[in-house]
């Protein structure tokens, strides 16, 4: 069966960014910066890329900074332009155009599941992507493309995968299947954080999903799982267990940004990508070589 196009996008901001305190305090960690732009346009940049042109942002209190960003801001844009900042003006500009935004505001801190399960209005029987502004994924053809792609062929739902230290599966969603292509795996279970001893691979989840729309009614049934918490993993664990659940093991560079020395290296990735920046970051890396 031939999945219809997937247009919608849920992106799950709405974490306290513990691992960030204190800028967290007042400033949410999407919009700590690589380089000179918060991480989750990025992240936005990647969806639109790969036709996902209405996204879904699952905020909470203190989070206004991510939506405001998306959004238009006139009288920025007229100041810039009357004092001759054209270029600025346009780069502003061009950030309130990227997508059509619209916002959900998850009232307590229930876990993924239950924030993917907030966007349940907005997403109604659409199937849908997912993104998590943790990741950080840099690739010829956007991650969250190349797991459309095997959605209009297989349908159900579509997990990104990435093998890990055996020794980390407890970080992660880690998936248990048969290998029916290089890449794909066709999963049969779903763990979320297992001990080492407990995982059935080290193939783990990495922030990108494709879902089907009743993945929120089973949500909906979905008893609070590791950490106590609504668990996404626990989810599509239901699907595997119907045979209707992928894992692609995308072609692309993955950064962890959900931590202080993972966005430093992705802001050292990023920086040497531009040409501007590149030879000053080499110099920088040098003077501290040794230190
Ligand atoms: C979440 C998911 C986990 C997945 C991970 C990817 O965990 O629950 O299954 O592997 O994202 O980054 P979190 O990192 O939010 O604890």
């Amino acid at each position: 069966m031939m999945a219809s196009r997937v247009r919608k996008a849920v992106l799950p901001v709405a974490g306290l960014g513990t691992r960030f305190l204190p800028v967290t305090k007042a400033v949410p960690k999407e919009m700590l910066p690589i380089c000179d732009r918060p991480g989750i346009e990025l992240i936005v940049a990647e969806a639109v890329e790969a036709g996902l042109t209405e996204l879904i942002l699952v905020v909470a209190r203190g989070k206004e900074a991510i939506v405001d960003y998306f959004h238009r801001s006139p009288a920025l844009e007229a100041h810039l332009e009357a004092t001759g900042k054209l270029e600025l003006a346009r780069e502003v500009r061009r950030v309130g155009e990227l997508a059509t935004v619209m916002t959900m505001r998850q009232e307590e801190a229930l876990g993924l599941g239950h924030a993917v399960r907030t966007a349940a209005a907005a997403v109604g029987d659409d199937d849908f992507a997912v993104l998590l502004g943790d990741d950080v994924i840099d690739a010829a053809q956007p991650a969250i493309g190349q797991l459309l792609d095997v959605h209009a062929e297989r349908g159900g739902c579509v997990v990104a995968l990435m093998p890990v230290p055996p020794d980390q599966t407890n970080r992660y969603g880690v998936i248990g299947g048969e290998r029916v292509g290089e890449r794909l795996t066709h999963i049969a279970v779903m763990v979320e954080k297992p001990p080492p001893a407990e995982a059935p691979s080290n193939l783990s989840i990495v922030g990108r999903y494709v879902l089907p729309g009743r993945i929120m009614r089973i949500l909906a049934q979905t008893k609070p799982g590791r950490g106590g918490e609504i668990q996404l993993t626990d989810a599509l664990a239901v699907l595997a267990a119907e045979g209707q659940a992928w894992g692609l093991e995308f072609e692309g560079e993955r950064f962890d940004t959900g931590n202080v020395l993972g966005l430093l290296r992705a802001n050292l990735h990023y920086a040497l990508k531009r040409p501007e920046l590149a030879d000053g970051v080499r110099a920088l890396l040098q003077e501290f070589e040794g230190r």
